[in-house]
Parts: C-alpha cells; structure tokens; sequence
C-alpha cells in the first residue's frame, strides 16, 4: 500500500520561503509522497500571493501560525520568519505535534533555543536548524581532513570571514526583527563549519565584541536610519578540551577580508579561504600545511566536483533530509544539540560585548 503522503505547510513567506517551496516542488516531482497544503504570514496577503506565485493554488493561507496549525493537520513546517520570530513559531508547532525545520541562526538568545529544546523533548517530534553548507561535499571534506587525525590535536581555529560590503536589507538590519546582525547571520555558518569538523566541544568562556560603524553611516549604507544590528562581531571563546577559538566575521569593513579560517593542530595546519557568506562552499581551494622530512611543506587540495552541489541542489538535499527525518521519525539531521553550543557561543559573545568583559558560558539542561 502506497504510504500516506505527508502535509507539509511554512510560517513566514517572506524571501527565504521561496527557497524552500521550490525544494519541495522539487521533491514532489521527484517522489511524490508530500502534498504543501499551507502557508501563513502576519502581513495580510502575503502568503496567499506566495502560494499563487508558487502555483499552490489549493494551500491555505493564514494569518497566524496559531491558526495554521489548529486547523491543518501538518507532519511538517519550515519556519522561515525573521530571527526574532523563530521561537515563538516553532515552540506552537512542536507544541501541536509537528516536526520542524527551523531556518538559521537558532534563535537570537540561548535562552530561547533552550525553550525551543525544551518543546521538542516534549514532542518528541524533530526539530532541525537549516545550515545547507552542512550538505555540500567540500564542506564535508573540513570534517573528514579533521577527523582523520592527519592535523593532530587541534588547539586554535581561526574563523569568521564574510565580506568588504555587503550589508543586507529587509528585516535583517534592526533588533526588531533580526535581534542580531552578522554574528548570527553569517556568523553561525563558519561557527558551524569548524565546530561540527571538531565534534562541536561546549563552550567555556567568551570575550566578545560588536561593532555597526558602516552600518550606522548614512553615507556608507543606505539603510543607516534603521540600522541597529552589529556589522562587524567576533571574540576569543574557550572551548573544552584546551581548544581556543578566534572568530571575526563581517558584512562591511574596510580591508578586502578579516581572515581565512585556519586549523590549526599539533601535526598540520588547514587554511579554508572565507567566502562571502559562507552558506555553501568554501571561497577556493583548501591547503594544508605540514612537515616533511624536516621541511615546510604545503599541498593544495583540489577542489571536489559535487554533482548537483550547487545552490539548488543544496536546498533539495536540505528539504529532502527533513522529510526522510519525519518519515523515518528521526534522527534530525542537523540536531539542535549541537547548534545549542554555536547559539551558546553567539549568545556569550553578544552579552560579553555589552558588559565590556568575558563572560562565562552555561548552556542549562534540557
Ligand atoms: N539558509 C539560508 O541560506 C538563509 C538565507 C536567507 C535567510 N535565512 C534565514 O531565514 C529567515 C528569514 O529570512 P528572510 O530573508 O526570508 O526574511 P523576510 O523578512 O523576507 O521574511 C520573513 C517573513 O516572516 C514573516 N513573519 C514574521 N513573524 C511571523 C510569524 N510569527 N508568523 C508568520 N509570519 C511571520 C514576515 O512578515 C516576513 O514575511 C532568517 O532567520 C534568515 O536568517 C536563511
């Protein structure tokens, strides 16, 4: 007997949402085994006009998630609403016995992402955080180089990156609605790259630092009178094990970049050039760096062809891994215990920055 398609529905229809729905197209061409029934966003109109233009002329729209789900029957939601927006969605989901993906960052505060944990244990439903980049062949092979012991005990990461200019729009520059700028925003893409490559230790301490001097200019970003969001972050963290990671990351600063990452351990060292955004592939080759015969060596590592690895074929896997996650009813594919740590590290930076001094990380029990 064919099994019963699952009822797939999205909070928030706002840019992100049309990334999602065009992977679930795509999986309903493929496998057929999903149905997209409905869509909500607190602006009226504007789920409904997403659904049209994605010729889901039979979904439902609403304006409140509440309403969705008391009404629907979903096995599933993405939840695509700006960041200040991700708990409170997510958590009524859980709540209704629905398994969520829930975009990047995590939340904004620890704290919420503990309450988001907390409705998730109680579900026993799955929850999963959307970092694509984890699906992309390159970016695996910074986990599989780590894992494989050729670089030693790793002691220092180097990481961050993002971009000279490039300062986003919309709902993503106020603390109304994004609640934080770069350090979520990019921030927890490289944060995740080099912590699932180390096994994702928990943070210790953090000494951090915000900045929105480009941001908060009128006459270097034209979006300065609502700008309230940080445009340059990073700090020094501790991790368990005797692991320091140093971390900057931007989306405006005059150099051309603040830095590749670097890996660095007792036997070699890896350099992972930044790119842009860091929500695919790396920016260029990888190199490593090691000792030979008592000389300083170095090998580049080509570059891996990933068939179907581009922005499209990232989003399928990233859809298509939820789906498999709800059929098979788990394991999440991207769990939020480990993003609860990138979030921790977030979370101390930012309070850290605001109190002038380090600060100590506790992530509570959940
Ligand atoms: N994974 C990626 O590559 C990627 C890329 C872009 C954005 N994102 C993430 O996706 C999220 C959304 O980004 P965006 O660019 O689509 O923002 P957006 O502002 O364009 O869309 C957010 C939408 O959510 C709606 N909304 C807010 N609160 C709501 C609620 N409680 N219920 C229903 N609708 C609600 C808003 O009205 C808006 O239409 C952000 O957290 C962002 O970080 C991820």
């Amino acid at each position: 007997m064919a099994e019963k398609k699952l009822k797939i529905g999205i909070i928030g229809t706002g840019s992100i949402a049309g990334t999602h729905i065009n992977a679930y197209i795509d999986h309903i061409r493929k496998y057929g085994d999903i149905e997209f029934v409905a869509g909500c966003d607190i602006v009226p109109g504007r789920a409904r006009k997403f659904l049209d233009d994605s010729d889901m002329f039979d979904a439902r729209d609403y304006l409140s998630a509440e309403e969705m789900l008391e009404k629907e029957e979903l096995d599933g939601v993405s939840v695509c609403t700006y960041n200040r927006q991700h708990a409170a969605p997510t958590i009524a989901a859980l709540k209704h016995g629905v398994n969520v993906l829930v975009e990047k960052p995590f939340a904004v505060t620890l704290d919420e992402c503990i309450d988001m944990m907390r409705a998730e244990k109680e579900s026993g439903k799955i929850l999963t955080v959307g970092f694509q980049p984890r699906f992309e062949r390159n970016m695996q092979l910074i986990k599989q180089i780590v894992q494989s012991g050729e670089l030693g005990r790793v002691y220092y990461i180097q990481t961050g990156g993002g971009r000279r200019r490039g300062i986003p729009g919309g709902s993503f520059i106020e603390q109304r609605t994004a609640g934080i700028g770069a350090i979520g925003d990019i921030g927890c893409y490289s944060l995740d790259m080099v912590l699932n490559a180390i096994g994702y230790p928990t943070p210790l301490t953090a000494s951090g630092f915000m900045t929105g001097y480009i941001g908060c200019d009128p006459e270097a970003y034209n979006g300065a009178d609502r700008f309230d969001v940080d445009d340059f972050s990073g700090g020094l963290v501790r991790l368990e094990g005797d692991v320091i990671l140093d971390f900057r990351i931007s989306w405006a600063l005059n150099v051309d970049t603040p830095g590749d990452t670097l890996i660095l351990g007792t036997k070699a060292g890896l350099r992972v050039p930044s790119s842009d955004c860091w929500s695919d592939a790396p920016g260029g080759p990888m190199t490593l760096y090691w000792q030979c015969a008592g000389q300083s060596v170095q090998t580049t590592i080509p570059v891996i062809n990933d068939p179907n690895g581009d922005w499209r074929g990232l989003w399928n896997r990233k859809i298509d891994s939820f789906l498999k996650a709800i059929r098979e009813g788990g394991p999440a594919p991207v769990p939020t215990s480990q993003i609860i740590k990138n979030q921790a590290i977030i979370d101390g930076l930012v309070r850290s920055s605001k109190l002038g001094r380090e600060v100590e990380i506790h992530i509570p029990e959940v």
